[in-house]
């Protein structure tokens, strides 16, 4: 089994070697917790080793991407500039779901990543939930009072569509979600964490501020059950 390196040396330790080659691991947590920063220290490691790699983000813009790296001393905007590093920004709100899928379908097709961030599922999952019904509805030429597809379905398989296209091109990825307050599931839809290999989950204690992360899951490999402590330093996360 081939292991790509995670970024943090003691992550690799936990997880065996790194993340399977070819899988796809969400990364989960409140806000906070470091999540970004795991996915952006994961990036630059491939950038360093001369990987063509690619930020898909739904929140920020592509400057705050290239300024928080800057902040732990990784510099972007200079492989923005020579072409290895893509990053792609949706504005759901004004954007399709549909348009959102068929543009990293053909981007991913094109830049032939390594490695992709995406940066989170739980909007796109959001946005889904509220507009898949007519725009997916109208992309399967289906009229939804005829045939009655509830909202959950159409996230589904929004989400599920992305993802397995993502998992269909030899890249090792990151899926991003945040736990939102009081549930118990690891996203949003509470279906990517099955559609994923591997499940990390980041924690932070609010009485102590020490920060941890937890493997919940990891389909191609031995890894550690215990969760392990781990800082943010200046030049980035540390175990
Ligand atoms: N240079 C730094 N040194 C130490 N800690 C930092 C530094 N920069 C950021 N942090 C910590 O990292 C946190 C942000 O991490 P990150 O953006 O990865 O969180 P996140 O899990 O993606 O959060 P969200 O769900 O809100 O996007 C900050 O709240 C801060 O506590
Ligand atoms: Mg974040």
């Amino acid at each position: 089994m081939k292991f790509i390196t995670t970024g943090v040396k003691g992550l690799d330790n936990i997880l065996g070697g790194g993340y399977a080659d070819n899988s796809l691991t969400l990364l989960t947590g409140g806000p906070g917790t470091g999540k970004s920063i795991l996915g952006l220290q994961y990036l630059y490691e491939g950038l360093k080793r001369k990987e063509n790699v690619m930020f898909i983000s739904f929140e920020d813009d592509g400057d705050i991407i290239t300024q928080q790296s800057k902040n732990f001393g990784w510099d972007f905007e200079k492989y923005i500039k020579t072409g290895q590093l893509k990053i792609l920004t949706f504005y759901l709100p004004s954007t399709h779901v549909v348009h959102v899928i068929d543009t990293i379908n053909k981007e991913v097709k094109s830049h032939k990543p390594k490695r992709i961030v995406l940066d989170s599922i739980s909007v796109l999952s959001l946005f889904a939930e509220i507009a898949a019904g007519i725009e997916l509805s109208q992309a399967l030429n289906l009229k939804l009072d005829q045939v009655k597809l509830s909202e959950e379905v159409l996230t589904i398989g929004a989400v599920m569509g992305l993802l397995s296209k993502i998992k269909s091109y030899d890249n090792t990825s990151l899926i991003i979600a945040e736990i939102p307050e009081g549930k118990q599931a690891l996203s949003r839809d509470s279906y990517t964490e099955f559609i994923c290999d591997g499940v990390i989950k980041l924690k932070r204690d609010e009485l102590t501020g020490k920060r941890e992360m937890s493997v919940i899951k990891m389909r191609l490999g031995n890894h550690k059950l215990t969760p392990t402590k781990f800082t943010i330093e200046k030049d980035g996360i540390k175990i």
